[in-house]
């Protein structure tokens, strides 16, 4: 039996689908805890590639049950449009995807207002898919949950409070347009009756599969570097993404995890603004980008480029207890003649130990780097370990080496057929 979690590593778009995925094979459940499409998930397929926003990356393998944990904040547009673009690739979702009725749902309110305050000075580049001002009612104790749309009289008192007080921060902070309360009673009543079969206790669901010693996979969205309260605030999301919330965002305990699994990039992206300290806003970067595809699944922005910062991932490692490493997109450094990884943070001529996640602090350090030869050779077409050129088995090492942390796996190109077992 394993409870094993995986999780973004870094400031998120590790390649988390994929790995998924690939580890999925054996498992029985795939169980997503927070986030919500503001995640983007990208699995490739026979050739084939698909996006996944909401719905957890096991859904591609037959007999797998996917989980919507009550931590996810769930969009009813999202949710419906992706469950029908898996209609259409011959996937059914239907007996094969739980949905918590414990999750809150994101309201069109959340949308406009997270589109509004990124219009201001301080912007943290959010992907505008209101996942901070649903995470906010959800704390302020008014938000509305899956369960509240079976109660139609409740349901309309509470959104009536909801909406005169949103439509008021509408209307003196941001002139913007108005919400009524009956048009958005009857889009989620008409909502809940398509999503009605979906939904159950899946806590109980899921501690239940664990007492039969089933296998899960707790997939994370994000990165922990975005985490609310260990990431780099105010530049991150408002959920956590860290391995504490697998368990508060499905209701599984702590002793129930078995293995915690950090996907990385063989290099470091961010979407979205606040530091980064091995960013290269040059040449170097923008080949990364070029070669790496590095483009928001969710939002097609360009991603900030930078080297693998062993630094920040021993943070990562020490907050989420990861006990080994998927590094993916180790093929996109191949053809660089030099690489070159953060081993330390200088910051007023000392060199610092730790990963500050105070934004301004890490804002404020220089990068150390250690610099390698390439391997020049295109690897996406290597299996093993053994067949890798020695400067990349080398590359591999090292990084165990610099974050004392296990390799376990090795992507060298988009396919599952691409990931290499250590
Ligand atoms: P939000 O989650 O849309 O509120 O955005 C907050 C921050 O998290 C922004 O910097 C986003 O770019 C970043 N972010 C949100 N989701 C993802 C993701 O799936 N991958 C990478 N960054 C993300």
């Amino acid at each position: 039996m394993s409870v094993q979690i995986i999780l973004g590593a870094q400031w998120g778009d590790e390649g988390k689908g994929k790995i998924v995925d690939v580890l999925s094979e054996n498992v029985d459940i795939v169980a997503r805890y927070q986030g919500g499409a503001n995640a983007g998930h990208t699995i490739v397929i026979g050739g084939k590639t698909t996006a996944l926003h909401l719905i957890p990356s096991g859904i591609f393998r037959e007999g797998i049950v996917c989980v919507i944990g009550n931590g996810v904040v769930i969009d009813p547009n999202a949710l419906l449009n992706e469950m029908e673009m898996l209609r259409s690739l011959g996937v059914e979702t239907r007996g094969r995807l739980l949905i918590s009725h414990n999750a809150h749902l994101i309201m069109p309110y959340h949308t406009l207002l997270d589109s509004m305050a990124e219009q201001g000075m301080d912007k943290i580049g959010t992907t505008k898919k209101g996942i901070g001002p649903a995470y906010i009612d959800k704390y302020a104790r008014t938000g509305i949950r899956i369960v509240d749309l079976l109660d139609r009289d409740s349901l309309c008192v509470k959104l009536r409070r909801n909406i005169e007080e949103k439509n008021l921060l509408l209307k003196h902070i941001y002139n913007a347009q108005q919400f009524d309360v009956d048009k958005i009673i009857e889009e989620y009543t008409a909502f809940d009756v398509t999503i009605d079969e979906y939904i159950t206790d899946t806590a109980a669901y899921l501690n239940n599969a664990i007492a039969e010693k089933k296998n899960l996979i707790l997939e994370g969205a994000q990165g922990a570097l975005l985490d609310v309260d260990h990431g780099t605030y105010p530049f991150v999301t408002s959920s956590n993404p860290t391995s504490g919330g697998a368990c508060t965002g499905l209701g599984i305990p702590p002793t129930a995890i078995t293995d915690v699994t950090g996907v990385v990039k063989a290099y470091t992206t961010r979407v979205g603004n606040g530091p980064f300290p091995s960013e290269c806003d040059n040449e170097t970067g923008e080949r990364l980008r070029t070669t790496g595809g590095e483009y928001g699944t969710t939002t097609g922005r360009p991603r900030r480029c930078g080297w693998f910062d062993a630094v920040a991932l021993r943070y990562a490692s020490m907050i989420n207890g990861i006990d080994n490493i998927a590094i993916t997109k180790l093929d996109v450094l191949s053809s660089f003649d030099e690489i070159k990884i953060c081993v330390a943070y200088e910051r007023n001529g000392r060199q610092l130990k730790y990963f500050p996640s105070d934004a301004r602090t890490l804002g404020s350090v220089t990068p150390v780097y250690e610099t390698f030869k390439g391997w020049n050779d295109d690897i996406s077409k290597y299996m093993s370990f053994d067949k890798l050129p020695w400067r990349a088995q080398e590359y591999i090492q090292l990084l165990e080496r610099l974050t004392g942390i296990r390799v376990s796996f090795v992507s060298v190109g988009p396919g599952r057929e691409q990931t290499i077992k250590l």
